[in-house]
């Protein structure tokens, strides 16, 4: 029996290859993103080593575009691109129209028409946001202002070329080019095409932010409920990538858009960062699948037979599009550190610009020798990308060495600078106020904190977190009172609490570490006791189906906080029948 196995031939050449060039390419001081490149190359149809399936390895690197941008999603926030809007909209908006332009002028030169022009102009204008990630992870510089700043750029080009991308088949016929014979055309001409893609695009991004963040993170819920770490994994590659290919089928927007809106709606929840966590791993390995897939479709006959087109196209992503990111910062009066890590940055062209230019050549407006030149031009700018982000930091060290330089361009804008880290930082503040409402205390913390967890092993004390709820207390507020109907357990993480338990003969401190509000839904009955807060109290609290499930789970817990509560209730009914008001109190049962 024959079996085909060309998709595990595939995998096992594409990692193979990657993994020994990405290592050598490390060990000579070059990022190992060059080594997958390379390993593309190598495995490509136009090596003689090992031809590797490239329509296959084309969709593996689908997959790796869609969870990197499900990843992209998942850490995006609203708030902290409105801080940096003032200068990442006009910033990425103005680079993509002047880059485009100037893509324009080149083709015009090569005597293309101003559809191919405009295809390669905007497949040209945007930076890919892996290399930038990457780039700036490899420095560890995403979280600085500067990488912030500049991730937010590459997230309004990102938003610009899905608009692009929605756009170009509506255009496609009047730009010169023809729809498809596989593809459905409204056949009402360019204003239904266009209305019947917005609406479609609209409807999509209604559909998925109204349903979303009310139905995928109570999916999620449910099922880090069942405690499994696999099927939360499943449930959350399950949700990136069916949103992705379901909503490509359903709307017409591509993949990455998608994963993009899917991880965007995940990110409100509170097990966002779980779900990043788990997807990490296999984003990563997609990512590389992405690259080798990159060089396996580059042809390098194109240095020989089109060198000056390759080296315009090269130049204008290089030295072009830093030179205009430089110039667009000095112009909105930002420093030029903000400056020199925008030019290194943004000065490569990666997924979007294959997508698009594929789409461009698709409709018929972009030759084939333009999808070449742009792979051609990917390939060189993500190899040239670290010595550009050394040359800009050797130039940079140079400038602050210079006292009159530095304090033009550094100090004499350091005051925009100022206001915007300032906003970045206040985003930052409410994106963390906002998840503390959600974030309990860290596994590691919660034996120290409540040492009537120590049996649980790290996996179930994560799976416990995860349905605990943070609730405050203030001083002299009721918590509990006496003959309520009972809906939650409390475990006192910060302060102390009063309880005060039928008949008033007794006052009982609690502090952090202890527990109260089991009894009520041990037995079923009413409250037995007022709660009151003393101090400025945190509580981890459970639902009563949690804590139900929780104690089915945990026999010989459940045995523990039976048996307090037992004692509990007998240190208050012996209080309550000696009415021992005036004399010396038991011990409180703690
Ligand atoms: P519950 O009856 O649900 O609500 C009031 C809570 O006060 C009760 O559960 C216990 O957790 C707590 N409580 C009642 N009596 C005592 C006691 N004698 N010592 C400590 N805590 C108590």
């Amino acid at each position: 029996m024959t079996h085909d196995v060309t998709l595990i031939s595939t995998i096992a050449a594409a990692f193979g290859f990657a993994f020994v060039l990405g290592y050598l390419a490390q060990r000579i001081h070059l990022p190992p993103l060059v080594g997958y490149l390379l390993a593309g190359v190598a495995i490509g149809p136009f090596s003689p080593v090992f031809v590797a399936d490239g329509p296959m390895a084309a969709q593996l690197a689908e997959i790796g575009v869609m969870l990197l941008m499900f990843g992209v999603g998942l850490h995006f926030s609203t708030a902290e691109l409105m801080a940096v809007r003032r200068i990442v909209v006009p910033g990425a908006v103005l680079q993509i129209v002047i880059a485009t332009g100037i893509g324009v002028i080149l083709a015009w030169g090569w005597g293309w028409s101003f559809g191919a022009g405009l295809v390669l102009g905007l497949s040209l204008s945007v930076a890919s946001t892996v290399v930038l990630l990457k780039a700036l992870e490899e420095r560890n510089a995403v979280g600085t202002p500067n990488g912030r700043i500049v991730i937010g750029w590459l997230i309004v080009e990102d938003l610009v070329m899905v608009l692009a991308l929605v756009l170009l088949p509506a255009f496609a016929e009047a730009l010169g080019g023809q729809v498809p014979a596989n593809v459905h055309s409204a056949g009402g001409g360019l204003l239904a095409n266009l209305a019947l893609t917005l609406i479609k695009l609209t409807a999509f991004v209604v559909i998925l932010l109204v349903l979303g963040p009310r139905v995928m993170p109570w999916i999620l819920r449910q099922v880090a409920r069942t405690g499994s770490r696999e099927l939360f994994t499943l449930c959350v590659l399950a949700l990136a990538v069916g949103i992705a290919f379901g909503s490509a089928k359903l709307f017409d927007v591509s993949f990455a858009l998608g994963a993009f809106f899917a991880g965007v709606v995940l990110s409100e929840s509170e097990l966002s960062h779980k779900a990043a966590a788990n997807s990490l791993p296999l984003q990563d390995a997609f990512a590389v699948l992405f690259f080798v897939s990159v060089g396996m479709v580059f042809d390098p006959a194109i240095l020989l037979q089109e060198p000056m087109k390759l080296l315009a196209v090269g130049g204008l992503i290089v030295v072009g599009k830093a030179l205009i990111a430089l110039g667009l910062v000095a112009a909105l009066g930002f420093p030029l550190s903000t400056g020199l890590t925008a030019a290194a940055g943004l000065a490569q062209v990666g997924e979007f610009s294959f997508i698009l230019a594929g789409l461009g050549f698709t409709y018929g407006l972009l030759p084939a020798e333009g999808l070449s030149l742009v792979l051609a031009g990917s390939l060189l700018s993500i190899t040239m990308n670290p010595l550009l982000f050394a040359l800009v930091d050797s130039l940079g060290e140079r400038l602050r060495a210079s006292p009159r330089w530095h304090q033009f361009f550094e100090e004499g804008r350091g005051y925009r600078f100022a206001r915007l880290q300032a906003q970045m930082d206040a985003s930052r503040v409410e994106l963390e106020k906002k998840s503390a409402r959600h974030r309990t205390i860290a596994p590691g913390e919660l034996v120290s904190r409540f040492p009537l967890f120590s049996d649980l092993t790290p996996e179930q004390r994560e799976v416990l977190l995860l349905h605990f709820h943070t609730r405050h207390g203030q001083p002299g507020e009721r918590l509990i009172r006496i003959g309520d109907k009972a809906d939650h357990v409390y475990f006192i993480a910060e302060g102390q609490v009063e309880v005060v338990p039928r008949g008033g003969a007794e006052k009982i401190k609690l502090g952090p570490g202890a527990f109260f509000g089991e009894m009520a839904l041990l037995t079923g009955e009413p409250r037995s006791a007022d709660v009151t807060a003393l101090d400025f109290n945190t509580f981890l609290t459970l639902s009563r189906r949690d804590f139900r499930h929780f104690l089915r789970k945990h026999p010989t817990m459940r045995e523990q906080i039976v048996a307090l509560a037992e004692q509990r209730g007998a240190m208050n009914r012996t209080l309550l029948e000696a009415g021992l008001a005036d004399t010396d109190p038991p011990v409180p049962v703690v």
